[in-house]
């Protein structure tokens, strides 16, 4: 099934002057592209150019676009049930996929809250290690503890646990809560635990144990925070700790989750489980917002014995049929698929492809784990000068600070990747170039 609608004319106008997009300023725009239909691991601009897509919308989309299992679900949905509140009521879409979620994720994840989007399921999973130790009577637990460079939303409390340098925790002063920061993993992915890593863990354990509620990081990649890979180790000698202290431990999966490093979930590199899990993003294959954070027995127990015995959030749009319709169609596609063939043959071409851009001059280092592809510079690019270029090549890739990366639908074509890894070589190139360009003026 095919619904597009490639007549749309866009009306730049209105939305320069009346639209918000990510971190932009309304004064001073950034330069947008019309997008009038998707399909496959392609977007059509309203100028008629069709680029392939390298960022999967954000990392979420997967399947690629219009998806005919998942649009054949969601119209269904639509036409019996698009939304109810969730309070005093169920749905058997809510169900469908908070089954899913409980037979896909660790044994001991048994309890489903289903958010609206990413940051909330992140607020969610803070509220949850608050409430949890109020019950279990340590209320003195209120802090959280994080690593450096990370990444888990916008809103306030996951601005809080985001990094407090690359963050936004300058901007708003002390209206985001003074979290514990550990320095960031060092231990690569392919690397044991080195000794850095495992004193700084052990000391931030020893110091603050007794305030800290819940340690909250995204499993071996840190993502819009660093866009690098670090050691399943970390995360083994992590779980451990947080057991021999007492202290929970989140784990943020809304980038990494349902294949995109290789595992379902990148917590099996390691072999750990949460107390709490984040999912968002790919759950519904990309196509409507839903996001969930799942728990344990003994923190769902803890959170009844607290003071309210209730856990208190509760949004309108909470367990929207026609997200979980999507997001089950999406799950099923993941159950029955071949991501995991599909994701490895992705890591190998780009592991091979994006290698010659190792030896660029502006080039800092290349990485790859499983559908993910990154070449960072030496220093931050210009990202509407270079998404210029992607377009010129016919890609879509959107990089941000010194990174330019990948992240495409798991259903890419071997042809179409390869006209995304030489774009992504050619545009570091031509950056390489004026910079030696620089260097050549700055020599003379
Ligand atoms: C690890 C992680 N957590 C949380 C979020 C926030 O999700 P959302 O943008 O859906 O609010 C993101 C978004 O990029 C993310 O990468």
């Amino acid at each position: 099934m095919t619904l597009s609608n490639t007549n749309t004319t866009i009306d730049y106008t209105f939305d320069q002057q009346h639209i918000w997009h990510p971190y932009t300023s309304m004064t001073q725009s950034l330069p947008v592209y019309g997008v009038v239909s998707a399909q496959g691991c392609e977007l059509t601009l309203d100028s008629g150019e069709v680029l392939i897509d390298g960022t999967s919308s954000w990392w979420s989309c997967v399947h690629g676009y219009s998806h005919p299992t998942i649009l054949a679900a969601m119209q269904q949905q639509l036409l019996s049930l698009s939304h109810v509140m969730f309070g005093g009521i169920t749905h058997q879409p809510a169900i469908e996929v908070s089954k899913r979620l409980v037979q896909m994720t660790s044994a001991n994840l048994t309890k489903v809250f289903l958010a609206d989007s990413g940051s909330i399921a992140v607020e969610v999973a803070l509220k949850m290690a608050l409430q949890y130790w109020q019950g279990r009577n340590k209320p003195q637990k209120q802090r959280i503890m994080t690593v450096k460079s990370g990444y888990h939303g916008d809103t306030f409390a996951a601005m809080s646990v985001c990094d407090p340098d690359g963050g936004m925790h300058t901007m708003f002063g002390n209206n985001v809560a003074k979290q514990v920061f550990i320095p960031a993993p060092t231990s690569k992915f392919n690397e044991p635990l080195n000794q850095t890593d495992s004193n700084a863990l052990e000391h931030a354990f020893s110091q603050h144990h007794q305030n800290i509620a819940a340690v909250i990081i995204e499993p071996i990649m840190q993502g819009a925070g660093a866009m690098r890979f670090y050691s399943p180790a970390y995360l083994t000698k992590l779980r451990a700790l947080c057991d021999e202290y007492q202290v929970l431990l989140i784990l943020d999966e809304i980038a990494t989750g349902f294949g995109r490093t290789g595992t379902c979930f990148a917590y099996e590199h390691a072999n750990i489980e949460a107390d709490i899990l984040c999912v968002g993003k790919a759950l519904t294959g990309g196509y409507i917002s839903l996001a969930a954070t799942l728990c344990s027995d003994e923190v769902a127990s803890g959170i009844s014995d607290s003071p309210a015995g209730v856990f208190m959030h509760g949004p309108t749009f909470m367990g929207n049929p026609l997200a979980c319709a999507a997001a089950t169609a999406s799950l099923d596609l993941l159950l029955q698929g071949d991501w995991q063939q599909q994701v490895s043959a992705i890591e190998a071409q780009l592991k091979q492809e994006l290698a010659s851009a190792t030896d660029l001059a502006q080039v800092q280092d290349v990485r790859v784990l499983g559908a993910v592809g990154v070449i960072e510079m030496v220093s931050s690019v210009n990202t509407a000068q270079l998404q210029q270029a992607f377009v010129d090549l016919g890609v879509w890739v959107r990089p941000f600070n010194k990174y330019i990366y990948i992240m495409p639908p798991y259903t890419i074509s071997a042809a179409q990747l390869t006209q995304l890894t030489s774009a992504m070589v050619s545009v570091a190139g031509s950056i390489a170039d004026s910079g030696n360009k620089q260097q050549f003026i700055s020599h003379g």
